[in-house]
């Protein structure tokens, strides 16, 4: 950690204890642990959660459950957020952590695609955070918006929130053909800039997140 990141964190609101033994698992247990959102995107989504009040939420992506927690002790008790996570292998881990958490009750996990499991939960999501397959995310922003010829699952006043938008900077170099993830992250965020029935802004935290509102 360099200097300015280590002020980042010492000026900010602490991390908890359970996230931080859940950063700890992630990284000797799990593949890939840089996936989990960490300490000071964990608090930006809590801290939102807590200024926009969503009833539901909905997450594109589990992994080990960090952002999940994060957000759902932002959340009201009678709040739902509903997480979706394609890998099983995951299940045991992430649920034995929001069953320690005092905020783990508002918390449902569905194994299986956001693709499929989101538009079968019925109503819409006050707050979606996006952070599945990267070369998904398209057809995540078609499902939400209902541009795939099913119904919307958002509504006016909705906050989408798309994790990874930067792409560790390759959104901005030239892309290979094959390279699926970045062609997949620039119609993302092609398709947001121009529809009309969303305003959004890109944050330069960590990977990038668009934060994206609809009118
Ligand atoms: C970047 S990780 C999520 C990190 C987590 N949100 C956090 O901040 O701690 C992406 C996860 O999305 C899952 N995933 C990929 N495609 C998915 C889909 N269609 N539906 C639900 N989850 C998906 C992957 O298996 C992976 O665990």
């Amino acid at each position: 950690m360099d200097a300015l990141e280590r002020y980042i964190h010492d000026f900010s609101a602490p991390e908890e204890e359970l996230l931080r033994e859940l950063d700890r698992e992630t990284h000797l247990r799990v593949v890939a642990p840089r996936m989990l959102s960490g300490h000071i995107q964990g608090k930006l989504l809590e801290l939102l959660v807590r200024m926009l009040r969503p009833r539901r939420i909905l997450e594109i992506g589990t992994f080990t459950g960090y952002s999940a927690l994060c957000m759902a002790a932002g959340l009201d008790a009678e709040g739902e957020l509903h997480t979706t996570e394609v890998d099983d292998e995951l299940e045991p881990l992430a649920q034995s952590f929001f069953d320690r958490s005092p905020h783990g009750s508002k918390i449902r996990l569905h194994i299986g695609s956001a693709l499929a499991i989101a538009p079968a939960l019925g109503g819409v999501f006050d707050l979606v955070f996006i952070d599945g397959d990267k070369r998904e995310y398209p057809d995540y922003y078609r499902m939400l918006m209902g541009d795939d010829g099913r119904r919307p699952l958002v509504r006016s006043g909705s906050v989408l929130i798309a994790d990874n938008i930067l792409w560790s900077g390759k959104v901005v170099e030239p892309v290979a053909r094959s390279d699926r993830h970045t062609q997949a992250l620039l119609e993302f965020n092609r398709m947001a800039a121009a529809d009309p029935r969303v305003e959004n802004v890109i944050l330069p935290l960590r990977d990038g997140l668009n934060l994206i509102r609809v009118k």
